[in-house]
């Protein structure tokens, strides 16, 4: 029978023979299949391993500081762990630009920049890491999407512009939920293992039009109130993906005796199997009444809450 112990144990050993005394380079998301890749090549070969962790500044909120607590040095791993702060230079490079593909590909290539100057600080890379998991080897060894509708950021993209001698892929053989279960076999937190799908370019495309940093405040504020409340209720388990998206759009509310002209917040939830169609969740409305009445009173400068009624298609599951 299937045993998730020994599929660590086994690979983790494997890992170990493979690399020698090589030196090995991760590019870590936060998300479960890099996160999970790292621990299993830290289990293997320590010190040998340094994960690069960018922080662009379009993560949820507090995301950077989990990650940081598992990875960095107080956490229960032994690894080089690097957080690059480069909020800075995302902003400085998101600003004034409006159209959603031109914000993918901005952030794709500042990514990349930021990733190899850390890469040549480390010197001599041998192996380098990345999260595969099965369903993306079957994507794009038989097809995949045949137009491209959105310009995908992904750290797997990165071997041409990192000198190394060779790739590996621990997770290459498991589906998802297999993934998780290692995570969890290898002592990863509940909140990262469990963590749902976030895109590469991060906020920056649930935010329409500009990207600025308060807009990016109000977004993960909603966003961490929506996920608490899903929480509370039960109901996380059942859904594919749920998120809030700040949209443009401006609309005027009134607050005691004031009137106010703010932002809408538009939340969304999926039903889905494999992300490539989904049906709009239907979320309690009590759920909903709370999480509204919570983002109006504790966000600044939202004044209303819309429901995204959408499947995919016609919509995407995000909103850039
Ligand atoms: P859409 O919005 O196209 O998204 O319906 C389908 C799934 O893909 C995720 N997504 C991305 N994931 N890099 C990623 O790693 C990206 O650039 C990206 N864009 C969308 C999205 O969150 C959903 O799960």
């Amino acid at each position: 029978t299937w045993k998730m112990d020994s599929f660590v144990e086994n690979t983790v050993r494997a890992l170990r023979e493979k690399i020698g005394d090589g030196k090995v380079l991760c590019a870590l998301s936060g998300g479960v299949d890099s996160s999970v890749a790292a621990v299993m090549l830290a289990k293997a070969v320590g010190r040998q391993l340094t994960c690069v962790f960018v922080d662009h500044g379009l993560l949820r909120k507090n995301e950077s500081e989990e990650v940081s607590a598992v990875f960095g040095p107080d956490g229960p791993y032994d690894l080089n762990f690097v957080r690059v702060d480069a909020r800075q230079r995302f902003y400085d490079k998101l600003a004034g630009v409006e159209e959603p593909e031109n914000k993918r590909k901005i952030i794709g290539q500042e990514f990349i920049r930021v990733f190899e100057e850390e890469a040549k600080k480390i010197g001599r890379v041998d192996f380098l890491v990345q999260g595969t998991i099965y369903p993306d080897v079957v994507e794009s060894g038989f097809g995949g999407e045949s137009t491209v509708i959105k310009s995908h950021h992904n750290v797997g993209g990165l071997p041409d512009y990192v000198d190394f001698k060779e790739i590996v892929e621990p997770l290459r053989d498991l589906f998802k939920d297999e993934v998780r279960k290692a995570g969890r076999e290898l002592g990863i937190p509940e909140y990262l293992v469990n963590r749902q799908p976030f895109p590469g370019p991060g906020l920056a495309i649930r935010i329409i039009g500009e990207v600025t940093p308060e807009k990016i405040k109000m977004v993960q504020d909603a966003d961490a109130i929506y996920r608490e409340e899903i929480a509370n209720a039960g109901i996380a388990d059942e859904l594919g993906q749920y998120f809030a998206a700040l949209t443009n759009m401006r609309s005027v509310g009134v607050m005691g005796d004031e009137r106010t002209y703010d932002y809408a917040i538009a939340l969304r939830a999926v039903t889905t199997t494999d992300f490539m169609t989904a049906e709009s969740a239907q979320i309690p409305w009590e759920v909903l009444g709370k999480v509204t009445s919570r983002i109006v009173n504790e966000v600044p400068h939202i004044n209303r809450v819309l429901y995204d009624c959408t499947g995919k298609p016609p919509a995407t599951i995000e909103w850039e």
